[in-house]
């Protein structure tokens, strides 16, 4: 690792305390000349770093640049870190993620980014990916090392896995639109990408790219006109509480936990935090739209709808659905 990066993660993991040029000289085993160059680099990378005569350096608690060393000391298993990557810009982190895990990737292999150019949503759609104010991560996931019964699960795992992460960094209580939008205030701020990347002879999924879309401090006006009324950002109007580094630190911790992971415990927390149960429902499946009461999640995460011209109990396993406003 270079000294540039080794000094940056001692000022992340001192984040709002002054550290001497001394001490991190001593620490890295570089001089204090070369601490003095490489903060004048990260200065330039656009890191505010306050720096006090005889007391030391120190990076400002509002620096918000995503980094592998400003994950690192949020994460619950260090050794994770090598499997992180951070890049400035990419097309899609899915996209990269699907070449990673062709190329064998590992379990929990994390890609994420500050901005992407041709973000991917549900149904082939665009996922607005605006710089600095997002939070843009695929993981790579090896089903047999997740251990559900089906890899369906895997979307309910990853949306209660980012409201956790979202409790455990604030006092929001965001909540989950089936199968996989995660909503705040009546505002989407998050969507989940799941893609299987399976072997072709045999069919099995061999991988799964769950790709996580977050607008964590996307200001309103930043929102394209057509998207204004349906999304909106984790902190919205109040200045965040802490970084998208700590933020993707949670959700990796708890997505690559090496806990066993429960199936029935899992389902009963997505069930939990679902916005529609009980409520009348647009369902829109192809091109088929009819109006339903969402009744219940299945052990396999289907929504289970009973529709209102004939009573008739069906499983859905995909499909989009409207909350009926009364
Ligand atoms: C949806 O709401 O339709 C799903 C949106 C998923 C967006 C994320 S952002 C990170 C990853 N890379 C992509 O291109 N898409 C997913």
């Amino acid at each position: 690792m270079s000294t540039k990066k080794r000094i940056l993660e001692l000022l992340e993991s001192n984040r709002g305390r002054r550290v001497s040029g001394e001490h991190i000289a001593k620490q890295i085993d570089v001089s204090r000349n070369a601490v003095w160059k490489s903060i004048n680099e990260l200065r330039n990378d656009g890191y505010k770093i306050s720096a006090v005569t005889n007391k030391g350096y120190c990076l400002c608690d509002d620096n918000d640049i995503l980094s592998v060393q400003g994950i690192i000391p949020f994460l619950a298993n260090k050794k994770a870190a090598d499997r992180i990557y951070v890049y400035p810009t990419l097309e899609s982190t899915n996209k990269t993620a699907k070449e990673k895990a062709i190329s064998e990737a590992k379990h929990g292999t994390a890609i994420i980014t500050d901005f992407q150019t041709a973000g991917k949503g549900r149904y082939g759609r665009q996922f607005f990916s605006p710089s600095k104010h997002g939070i843009y991560m695929s993981l790579i996931l090896h089903p047999a090392q997740l251990g559900f019964s089906t890899t369906t699960l895997v979307t309910a795992f990853a949306a209660v896995s980012v409201c956790e992460a979202i409790d455990a960094i604030s006092d929001k209580m965001p909540q989950i639109k089936w199968v996989n939008d995660i909503f705040l205030d009546g505002k989407k701020i998050c969507g989940i990408l799941t893609e299987a990347v399976a072997d072709y002879e045999s069919g099995n999924v061999q991988w799964v790219v769950v790709g996580i879309g977050i607008n964590f401090s996307t200001p309103k006006e930043e929102f394209p006109e057509d998207l204004r009324q349906i999304a909106g950002a984790l902190f919205a109007e109040d200045t965040p509480s802490t970084t998208r580094n700590h933020l993707i630190a949670e959700i990796i911790n708890r997505m690559t936990t090496e806990n066993q992971l429960d199936e029935k415990e899992m389902l009963a927390k997505y069930r939990k935090r679902l916005m529609m149960l009980g409520k009348d429902i647009l369902v829109s499946e192809a091109a088929n739209t009819y109006e339903a009461v969402a009744v219940d999640i299945d052990d396999i995460g289907r929504l289970i709808v009973k529709t209102k011209a004939t009573n008739e109990v069906r499983s859905l396993s995909s499909g989009e659905i409207k909350i009926q406003m009364k």
